[in-house]
């Protein structure tokens, strides 16, 4: 039996206005979990950067949040003060989005990380040891590669000037090229270098080529070989995050804080 052509469009119609009511009903039933869950991300590359979980480890979500919470305190600072801000809860800030929204950020100006805006709050991690001694201060870095944006995080010696390590755990660099950042052996070259020299500048950079060790070339890293690009928003990425516009005055009250 043939059908009329105002029977298929509402039969269409209907089809259409009951998958949306799914999608719909899903994408708001979700978005809690999708919330939790990314929350829970972001714990564990603190922890793997921390030394307190290791790669590839696999815990469950409250097992991650235990351990986070045994060892690790995050706090929200605002950045053009470097003061703490008890007022928002550091588990639920969702730093990109406050990055996006012209309410919660301002602009920065021209840098070679190529970041456009910065939030007005952002997040930090103190890590302290079983017996509760300051062990790292972990930031939270972002600045544009070759062909992404690259997030991750930098962590700092409790005299605010030694690299304990560093992660992107989020990009779109080439494999084998700009993707080398992921490498644990390009990573292990940071450990034990400086971020900031005499003047207190911010010195850490990767160099075209090969480094000396941390004690004879503390500022700098070996650059990634075929990805001059990446390897120059990774040092833009560091100028940017641990200067004035960054961390820079968060980084004077914590070294005030502990009387450095
Ligand atoms: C397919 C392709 C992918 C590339 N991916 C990257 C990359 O992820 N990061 C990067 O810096 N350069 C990448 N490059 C190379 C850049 O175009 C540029 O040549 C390079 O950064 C220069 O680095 P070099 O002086 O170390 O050779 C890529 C090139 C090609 C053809």
């Amino acid at each position: 039996m043939q059908h009329s052509s105002r029977y298929i469009v509402l039969f269409a119609l209907a089809v259409c206005g009951v998958c949306s009511i799914f999608v719909a009903v899903s994408a708001v039933s979700l978005k809690e979990r999708q919330e939790r869950n990314k929350a829970i991300d972001v714990q564990s590359k603190v922890l793997v950067l921390a030394g307190l979980m290791s790669e590839g480890e696999r815990l469950s979500g409250e097992e991650i949040g235990a351990r986070f919470s045994q060892s690790i305190e995050s706090k929200v600072v605002r950045l053009a003060t470097g003061e703490y801000d008890e007022t928002i809860d550091a588990d639920r800030f969702d730093q990109r989005s406050a990055a996006a929204d012209l309410n919660t950020s301002r602009e920065a100006p021209p840098n070679l990380a190529k970041v456009r805006r910065t939030p007005h709050h952002a997040v930090v991690y103190h890590v302290r040891d079983e017996s509760g001694s300051f062990k790292s201060l972990i930031l939270p870095i972002q600045g544009q590669g070759l062909w992404s944006t690259l997030y991750g995080f930098i962590a700092l010696a409790p005299d605010a000037n030694g690299i304990q390590g560093i992660t992107f755990y989020e990009h779109g660099e080439t494999p084998g090229l700009g993707g080398e950042v992921d490498n644990p052996r390009w990573k292990s070259l940071w450990i034990g270098r400086k971020a900031f020299g005499e003047s207190g500048e911010v010195e850490i950079e990767v160099k075209k080529g090969t480094a000396g060790t941390p004690e004879d070339d503390p500022y700098r890293v070996d650059g990634l070989s075929g990805a001059t690009i990446t390897s120059r928003g990774v040092t833009g990425t560091l100028k940017f995050w641990l200067g004035e516009y960054g961390f820079g005055s968060y980084l004077n009250q914590f070294r005030a804080e502990r009387g450095i």
